[in-house]
């Protein structure tokens, strides 16, 4: 019961769409019409609405940590809660029943997670992301790297269990970037402080 519940609380906490609510009850209009067409902070940016996009950030990476840190409360093993709530959320942003099963590319939502199972992960994450969106200046660049390079630290810390998990998350993140490898492959990527509809 306790594993299903974990899954559960992590799916409702990752399925609540913070960019699209944002956006709208700032008269910024439907997300989902903008730039990519995500509901991330990054396409936030792109209605040239700093604070949102910055609210949106920090809400999807809050609502990532929660449903991790508060898994273990509903009882269980404490470790296998927090891996199950961190697959909720994970999936909750990506697929919210809320919006057809039609959600964004899970990154800061990642992040959120990351930062759950410690400070290793974070910095990894947040080092791996802000160097490579220094040296290209492509969001998702920079999150299919920091994606990519969880079951890395994982592996390296000997957390077996946890590796396989990012290792999962990393694929669901590559195939939510298709669209943006596409892009980039085409050199037609817009790049962050680029054109507002990129
Ligand atoms: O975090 C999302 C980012 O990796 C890509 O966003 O809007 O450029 O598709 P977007």
């Amino acid at each position: 019961m306790a594993p299903a519940l974990a899954l559960l609380l992590g799916y409702l906490f990752g399925s609540v769409p913070f960019g699209l609510l944002l956006t709208r009850a700032a008269g910024a209009g439907d997300l989902r019409a903008i730039g990519s067409g995500n509901i991330g902070a990054t396409n936030v940016l792109r209605t040239g609405r700093k604070s949102l996009a910055a609210a949106t950030l920090l809400l999807d990476v809050a609502k990532g940590f929660l449903a991790v840190t508060l898994a273990p409360r509903l009882g269980g093993d404490p470790e296998q809660m927090m891996r199950l709530a961190a697959l909720g959320a994970f999936v909750g942003h990506c697929y919210p029943v809320w919006l057809a099963f039609r959600g964004g590319k899970g990154v800061a939502t990642l992040l959120g997670i990351a930062l759950a199972f410690g400070w290793t992960y974070l910095l990894v994450f947040a080092l791996v992301w802000l160097g490579m969106v220094a040296l290209f200046r492509y969001s998702s660049l920079g999150g299919l790297s920091a994606a990519l390079a969880l079951p890395v630290a994982a592996f390296w810390r000997g957390e077996v269990v946890l590796m396989f998990l990012f290792a999962a998350v990393a694929l669901l993140v590559t195939w939510k970037h298709r669209s943006n490898i596409g892009r980039l492959v085409r050199g037609e990527e817009p790049k962050v402080g680029g054109s507002k509809n990129g």
